[in-house]
This record gives C-alpha cells, sequence and structure tokens, in this order.
C-alpha cells in the first residue's frame, strides 16, 4: 500500500508572516490522517513554519538545495542547512528551475543523492513541453528524464524518493491534463522504475501527478490506479483549497 501524498508548492509566494498565517488558517481544520500532507515553501519561511506545524502531521518541504555540504556558491543553500532545520522533503528539479535557472539532468541527479545521504526526501518532478506533447514525444522525454535522475541509485533508496509527473503545459496555465493521460503517464514512469529496479521498486515508488491540481479535480485523479497524489501550486496558497485537496 503507498500512502498517497499531497504536496503543496508555494514556489516564491508567502512572506514570513502570511505563511504562519496561512498554517494557522488550516490548523483550524482536521487533516485526513491515511494522507501525507507536505508544504514545500521558500527558505526563508522554513524555520517558522517548522514551528508552526508543530504538533500537526503536516511535513515540511524545501523547494530546491544545493548538492555541496558547504563551499563558495554565493546564493546556495546547503542540505546541513535544510537538515537542520529539519525538513523532510525537498523538491528537486523543478521545471521552473530547469526553465529559469539552468538546472539540468546532471544537477538533478547531484542533488537526489545528496538528499538521500541527508535522509531528505526528494520529490523529483519530470514532464514534457506543449511541442513534446504535440509532437507525442512525453514518453521518450520524460524516460531520459527519470533514468537521468536515478542514475547510480541505489535500489534500497527507491522507496524514499516521489516522483512528480508535471506536464509544464499544464503548470499554472489551469490546463490540467485529463485523469486518464495523468495515469498514463505515472504508470509508464511506474514501468520505467519496474524495468531498473525490479518489482518491489515498481510497486512502492510514489508518483504524483502536478499540473493546474485543484480541489475538484483531485478526487478524480487520486481514484486512478498509478497515481499517489498530487504536487500542487496555486492550490496550496488558499488554506481551504490544501484542506481540501488532503482530505480529497
Ligand atoms: P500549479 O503548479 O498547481 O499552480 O499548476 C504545480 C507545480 O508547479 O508544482
Amino acid at each position: 500500500m503507498r500512502l498517497p501524498i499531497i504536496a503543496g508548492n508555494w514556489k516564491m509566494n508567502n512572506t514570513i508572516l502570511k505563511s504562519t498565517l496561512l498554517i494557522d488558517e488550516i490548523k483550524k481544520s482536521s487533516l485526513n490522517k491515511d494522507v501525507e500532507a507536505v508544504v514545500c515553501v521558500p527558505f526563508t519561511n522554513l524555520s517558522d513554519v517548522k514551528k508552526a506545524i508543530e504538533g500537526t502531521d503536516i511535513k515540511l518541504g524545501a523547494q530546491n538545495m544545493h548538492w555541496e555540504d558547504n563551499g563558495a556558491y554565493t546564493g546556495e543553500i546547503s542540505p546541513l542547512m535544510l537538515k537542520e532545520i529539519g525538513i523532510d522533503y525537498c523538491i528537486i528539479g523543478h521545471s521552473e528551475r530547469r526553465q529559469y535557472f539552468n538546472e539540468t539532468d546532471e544537477t538533478v541527479n547531484k542533488k537526489i543523492k545528496t538528499a538521500l545521504k541527508y535522509d531528505i526526501k526528494p520529490i523529483v518532478c519530470v514532464g514534457e513541453t506543449l511541442e513534446e506533447r504535440e509532437n507525442e514525444r512525453q514518453e521518450e522525454v520524460v524516460k531520459e528524464q527519470v533514468l537521468k535522475a536515478l542514475e547510480d541509485i541505489d535500489n534500497k533508496n527507491i522507496k524514499d524518493i516521489v516522483i512528480a509527473y508535471e506536464p509544464i503545459w499544464a503548470i499554472g496555465t489551469g490546463k490540467t491534463a485529463s485523469s486518464d493521460d495523468a495515469n498514463q503517464m505515472c504508470g509508464f514512469i511506474r514501468g520505467i522504475i519496474g524495468d531498473k529496479y525490479g518489482k518491489e521498486a515498481k510497486d512502492n515508488i510514489r508518483i504524483q501527478y502536478g499540473g493546474s491540481v485543484k480541489p475538484n479535480t483531485i478526487k478524480e485523479l487520486m481514484e486512478k490506479e498509478d497515481i499517489d497524489g498530487a504536487l500542487v501550486g496555486g492550490a496550496s496558497l488558499v488554506a481551504e483549497d490544501f484542506v481540501k485537496l488532503v482530505n480529497y
């Protein structure tokens, strides 16, 4: 049985004050205990959000990290710094980072390895562009991203990795992939894991769908066999919507 995981990706939104207000608002509702709820917040808000979620089952995530422990990397944040705050998850290779900050399959791979070394669970994002989808290249593109992300990563680590299938054309656009298309791609990714790591890994790895997920689309997505959760941007910024997503 795979534990469903709903992760909010706040992106570059919410000041410290706003983020603690949002958590306070979320805490007014009870969240389904059979679903893992995660908030991935800006670096500057991590410590305060960590305190705000104390006593709840909500898990904390960052949105990026460097692969080195420390060094001359002006403006970067290291896994040691994040570990000390006590994060559980870190989004790695989000398409916005690949697109605007030159993140490559190679840096994604290094970051995953470092995250695993520090017991930070990576949420690894993959997904095709609209042009690639229109040319029916989504499987080829996603397969390459998955295999490169997981290069030299051991079978024993697979249970700690979450993969988020996020078609770029669906992110922040209001265009969700149909639940069938999302499930087909999540199943395709599960197949890649099975081929590389065997049946147990295939059965255990959690795969999320992401891209304009809203309270009114979550249930249908979660009913699908190969979709174990969602990575949610916009809707995770509204307390009521986040609660509805977790309690789908
Ligand atoms: P969205 O973002 O839900 O706003 O489309 C999803 C994501 O980028 O993780």
